[in-house]
């Protein structure tokens, strides 16, 4: 069984795996060459050869446990036909929505339009680097793709003050998106996901109260769906206030933490696998402070199974050669 699939399945606490979120991205000169290139993001991720050979990028360099497919959550609602762009220093720039466009969209129109994800995912979870590693593919959750759609672009810190004014059209998205994460989620493990992170990076943006119903049941759904084709599921709810609460009711396979989450009182509130946590920040120091704190994680966690991460994604002004000392660090451990 792979390092990964030990600490999620077996609860294994003595070994400590490695991946890191965005580990096949900008701090990588080497993607930045390809990068530079292919202009439009969404194309490079369509291209099977590139982003395949993306993924595997960090696998050459460090020795990581796990590839995470080159793709974007938000090939999602590309896939059911919304206009998807990323501008530079911008982000993400999604086109207004057309609900009657997603209502007419059937399974293999989906398919077919995101098609080279899929062939990617089976080239790379059939590469000699991935032997005893996995391959994860990965999703948005519900709600933080709705976020997106209706937003149409990266909410700064706070949604707009009519972002609930249409329930009708919410709730037909919400639909239209259980229908479609489900397809995608069964076509990336189809093709070599053996395990599926499901990013809700914008959880935190809600009232507590109105979490039951837009990532509580929704992505309770979700991860009923995953446990049923038998791969292990990690949800990463970022910067939601109460992680028990989360856990006790959609109750993943593991759970990724972000860096305002303190180590200790997780460690005291929550009984499954716990991956993450470390400040991203942190590889923008230097090597004693990276030792530092990626030691403190692993201290805190040592009788509890732990997938070293970190609480967000790695920062493209981060040096690989600081990003190699933390790999090595939980190496040596
Ligand atoms: O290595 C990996 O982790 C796998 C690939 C991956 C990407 N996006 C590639 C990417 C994954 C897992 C994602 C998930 C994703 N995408 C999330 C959830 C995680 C999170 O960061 O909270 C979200 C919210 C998105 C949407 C998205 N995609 C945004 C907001 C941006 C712009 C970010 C920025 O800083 O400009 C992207 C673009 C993106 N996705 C890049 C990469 C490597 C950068 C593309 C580039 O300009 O080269």
């Amino acid at each position: 069984m792979t390092p990964i699939h030990q600490v999620i399945k077996n609860q294994n606490t003595k070994i400590n795996p490695i991946w890191i979120m965005r580990q096949a991205g900008r701090y990588l000169p080497e993607f930045r060459e390809i990068r530079k290139l292919n202009s439009n993001f969404i194309n490079l991720c369509l291209n099977h050869e590139l982003s395949s050979e993306i993924t595997l990028q960090p696998l050459k360099r460090f020795n990581l446990d796990a590839a995470i497919i080159f793709s974007d959550i938000l090939m999602l609602p590309y896939g059911l036909n919304q206009k998807v762009q990323f501008e530079k220093g911008f982000g993400p720039k999604l086109g207004k929505v057309n609900i009657d466009e997603m209502l007419k969209l059937d399974e293999v129109d989906f398919v077919q339009k995101i098609y080279p994800v899929y062939k990617a995912l089976e080239k790379v979870s059939t590469s000699n680097l991935l032997i005893n590693k996995n391959t994860i593919g990965f999703v948005g959750a519900p709600w933080t793709l709705l976020v997106y759609i209706i937003n149409q672009q990266s909410p700064k810190k706070n949604l707009k003050k009519n972002f609930f004014n249409d329930n009708f059209l919410i709730n037909r998205i919400l639909l239209i998106l259980e229908k479609f994460l489900k397809i995608h989620i069964k076509n990336q493990i189809d093709n070599g996901a053996n395990v599926i992170q499901i990013f809700d990076s914008w959880a935190g943006l809600l009232d507590e109260k109105d979490l039951p119903n837009y990532v509580y049941s929704p992505t309770l759904n979700l991860v009923n769906y995953v446990k049923s084709l038998n791969i292990p599921v990690i949800c990463f709810p970022r910067e939601i206030k109460n992680y028990k609460e989360f856990c006790n009711i959609v109750k993943p396979d593991a759970v990724s933490i972000d860096y305002n989450v303190d180590p200790k009182k997780i460690l005291r509130d929550i009984k499954i696998p716990i991956q993450g946590g470390l400040d991203p920040k942190i590889l923008l120091t230097d090597k004693e402070t990276i030792k530092k704190e990626t030691r403190r994680y692993l201290d805190v966690f040592k009788n509890h199974p732990y997938i070293f991460n970190l609480g967000h994604g790695v920062l493209p002004e981060t040096d690989p050669n600081m990003f190699e000392y933390m790999v090595n660090t939980v190496k040596n451990y």
